[in-house]
């Protein structure tokens, strides 16, 4: 598997609409909200380049966003490659002997199909990748 380029860089917030300015400063522009009811937040993607920004605000107490905010404050959550084959990705991250938080690929934002790895895989990092087909 390859993958090929950062996708976001998910970042924890309080508030988007608290969050959003700075990047608005930095010149990038909000493109796209949506609530992710599996991961119990809200996200917001903020393209810039070829990768984005994406705000994560937890919309109940139990959500991951939501432990993370009250363990360590606001700050980057996630860092989100890019791939062409997630299924493909799955079996030979799990082949190499690594642990994933979902089995199987879940819907993220964008209806994309993601998965995490384990945080203790990626040294303190946690890693999402997204299936996303070439450019047609
Ligand atoms: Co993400």
């Amino acid at each position: 598997m390859t993958a090929y380029k950062i996708d976001h860089i998910g970042i924890a917030v309080v508030s988007i609409d608290d969050a959003v300015p700075v990047y608005r400063a930095l010149g990038l522009e909000e493109r796209h909200r949506e609530e992710v009811p599996a991961q119990k937040v809200v996200t917001a993607f903020l393209p810039a380049g070829e990768s984005r920004i994406e705000l994560l605000e937890p919309t109940s107490e139990d959500s991951p966003v939501a432990k993370f905010l009250k363990k360590r404050g606001p700050g980057i959550h996630h860092v989100c490659f890019a791939v062409r084959d997630i299924d493909g990705a799955v079996s030979d991250l799990r082949q190499r002997g690594f642990r994933l938080i979902n089995s199987q690929p879940a819907l993220g934002a964008d209806g994309k199909r993601i998965v995490f790895l384990h945080p203790d895989a990626g040294h303190g990092v946690l890693i999402e990748l997204s299936e996303d087909a070439p450019e047609k």
